[in-house]
């Protein structure tokens, strides 16, 4: 005789397994891993390129700004490839076919770039510089510094296409490129962090939305006296020069 507790156990453990059949194992998933993963695997490397030259790009701006003026504008670059899961998950969500070519074309963000600066007028600089570069192209701008999303987020967005130099072809790969300062970063960090957590209920997710948005409202704030502080630094550096 099955006790209540082993029942459930086997109808959760069987729902698991029908669940698995059906949207992780499909035909067309199936079809789709094994036809496709060395074509997938070379498009993941494709993008690994194209990250190493906005990287690159960025190492060589901030070189030659502390050469100018003898300061780094950018604190630090991190990179990531998207993994297989969110993939998976953004072509269900997008309903996107399921194609390397597809793929390509609709998902914008498989490599990103994030570069956090000091100041937000660095953001702006740095963005015009690498737009300027006569072998990128600008595919989209989202300024949600100017324009913060409801959450408080805020960040400069850049989707660009870079040219990869491959054996005998050129090939243009898109890029996306997040900038923020050390505060935007911060709160954005964070706010991930609580929004991924689980187990938090649905009236308390309400209060620290709240309380995450006030607190985006300060870091802003932040970075406005931070770099006025700087403008003034720089102003009485300027004076000092002329008096000498
Ligand atoms: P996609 O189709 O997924 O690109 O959606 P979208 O174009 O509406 O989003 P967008 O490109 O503007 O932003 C995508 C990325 O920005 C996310 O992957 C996050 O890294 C970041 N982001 C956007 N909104 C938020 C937010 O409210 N909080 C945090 N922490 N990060 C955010
Ligand atoms: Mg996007």
């Amino acid at each position: 005789m099955e006790t209540g507790r082993q029942v459930m156990g086997k109808i959760v453990r069987e729902t698991k397994d029908r669940f698995i059949r059906e949207n992780l194992l499909s035909d067309q998933f199936i079809d789709f891993v094994s036809g496709n993963m060395l074509p997938f695997d070379t498009l993941l490397a494709y993008y690994r390129c194209a990250m190493m030259e906005i990287e690159t790009k960025f190492k060589v701006l901030n070189e030659q700004f502390s050469l100018r003026y003898d300061r780094n504008p950018i604190e630090t670059i991190k990179t990531r490839i998207k993994s297989m899961n969110s993939i998976m998950k953004k072509i269900r969500r997008k309903d996107i076919p399921l194609d390397i070519d597809s793929i390509e074309k609709n998902i914008w963000d498989i490599a990103g770039v994030r570069v956090v600066c000091s100041f937000s007028e660095d953001i702006y600089l740095l963005a015009q510089c690498l737009l300027e570069q006569d072998d990128i192209t600008l595919i989209e701008r989202k300024d949600y510094i100017k324009n913060p999303k409801p959450s408080g987020y805020r960040s400069l967005h850049l989707i660009v296409e870079v040219p990869i130099f491959l054996q005998n072809e050129k090939r243009a790969m898109k890029v996306e490129v997040q900038f923020r300062t050390i505060a935007m970063d911060f709160w954005a960090s964070l706010e991930h962090k609580i929004r991924y957590k689980k187990n938090i209920p649905e009236s308390d997710m309400e209060l620290l939305a709240a309380e995450l948005l006030d607190c985006a409202d300060i870091s802003a704030e932040l970075d406005s006296r931070m770099e006025n502080i700087r403008k003034r630094i720089e102003a009485s550096k300027e004076v000092e020069s002329i008096v000498k």
